[in-house]
């Protein structure tokens, strides 16, 4: 049986959650794409954390030892943050190996780079996992609903603050005690304030506006307004009108320009966004063909985000067998004016 070999940058949460499951379904990869996934090496931090279950000699602190390995396909980058990560994403392309990476942070800022550089070496680059988690969000903006005149895209697109609102909520959990349990659930980004301020959600409206209205929007151009002001007073006061209290990623392509922003929002308990809870995601869509369409999941975590950087190497590997990679990297652009947010 042929093996395409992987090499896994960051063996953290997610990075867990993808050793486990490419391991879990081997059998099942064998059945649908005629190949065995296999992980040849995972580049971390410090060899020396205790991993349970874990081969650990597969582990490896030098990042040389996977780009120079030549039977190694796919990188996957799950280490996060800008640097190294964008340095190992482009040496990857341009050594020749197709790139699955969960990083939306490089991906709001950099995403054009990365693209170009997939498209120029003729690789994959994918990145489902980088909005919505486990939620199928990446591929149908780009493949399914291509056929649409998108005009919106708006949902809740953080599990942590989700989480954190809703504990306050029905549990009347302080936001200092929610907060912990969602580090400890493998919820947070490594710097919670990402989440808590608005910054990762942020991020996946830019990374969805860019390629939902085939424009070119980065972080800097969304309006972000997190969750830290909200107190004990706003809380009560959304229950004594029967509502919640939710953290909505808004992206609208209007006459005038594209608006991006992220805010805090009352919703009516019978909104369907107010049912979202704990650190589930739900994204709206509106297109001029398909109308409206809605898509509901687990928004974070190891397992949920685990299933969408799998289904990408999946993808990839198939690309692999049919020697067609660079096909679904390759994005085209226009220029649309990003306005103020609320002008
Ligand atoms: P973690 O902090 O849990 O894991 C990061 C991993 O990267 C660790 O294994 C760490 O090594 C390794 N690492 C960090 N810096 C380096 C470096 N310089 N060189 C080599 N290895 C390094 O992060 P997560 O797994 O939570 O997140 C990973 C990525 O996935 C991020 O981009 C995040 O935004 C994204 N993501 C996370 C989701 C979640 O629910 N957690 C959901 C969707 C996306 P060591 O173990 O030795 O410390
Ligand atoms: N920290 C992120 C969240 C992880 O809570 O949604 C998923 O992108």
């Amino acid at each position: 049986m042929k093996k395409i070999k992987i090499g896994l940058l960051g063996l953290g949460t997610v990075g867990t959650g993808v050793y486990k499951l490419i391991r879990m379904r081997s059998d099942v990869m064998e059945r649908t794409i005629g190949a065995q996934l296999e992980i040849k090496k995972i580049l971390v931090h410090n060899k020396n954390k205790k991993r349970e279950g874990v081969d650990e000699s597969l582990l490896t602190d030098n990042w040389k030892d996977i780009l120079e390995d030549e039977e190694i396909q796919i990188v996957i980058e799950v280490i996060g943050g800008i640097e190294p990560a964008k340095t190992m994403i482009l040496e990857a392309l341009k050594a020749g190996k197709n790139v699955v990476s969960a990083n939306k942070d490089l991906i709001a800022e950099e995403g054009r780079e990365l693209l170009d550089t997939a498209q120029e070496y003729g690789k994959d680059f994918l990145f489902e996992a980088a909005v919505a988690g486990g939620i199928p969000i990446i591929r149908p903006l780009k493949q399914c609903l291509a056929g649409n005149e998108i005009t919106d895209v708006l949902g809740i697109v953080n599990g942590t603050t989700n989480y954190i609102l809703t504990k306050m909520f029905e549990e009347g959990m302080e936001f200092e005690d929610a907060l912990r349990q969602a580090q400890k659930l493998g919820y947070a980004e490594a710097d919670p304030t990402a989440d808590v301020e608005g910054l990762d959600a942020g991020r996946k409206v830019a990374i969805m506006a860019s390629i939902a209205f085939h424009s070119r929007v980065v972080f800097s151009d969304v309006y972000t307004e997190g969750i830290t002001k909200i107190t004990a007073a706003d809380i009560a006061y959304a229950k004594e009108f029967d509502s919640v209290i939710k953290l909505l990623g808004v992206a609208r392509n209007t006459e005038s320009g594209i608006e991006v922003g992220v805010y805090p929002v009352m919703l009516p308990k019978d909104h369907p966004l107010a049912s979202v809870r704990e650190s589930f995601n739900a994204v709206f869509i509106h297109g001029d063909a398909v109308d409206d369409a809605m898509f509901y999941g687990r928004g974070a975590g190891e397992m949920p985000t685990a299933s969408a950087v799998v289904g990408d190497v999946i993808d990839v590997a198939r690309d692999l067998a049919y020697d067609c990679t660079g096909r679904i990297s390759c994005t085209c652009y226009r220029q649309i004016p990003v306005k103020d947010f609320g002008e």
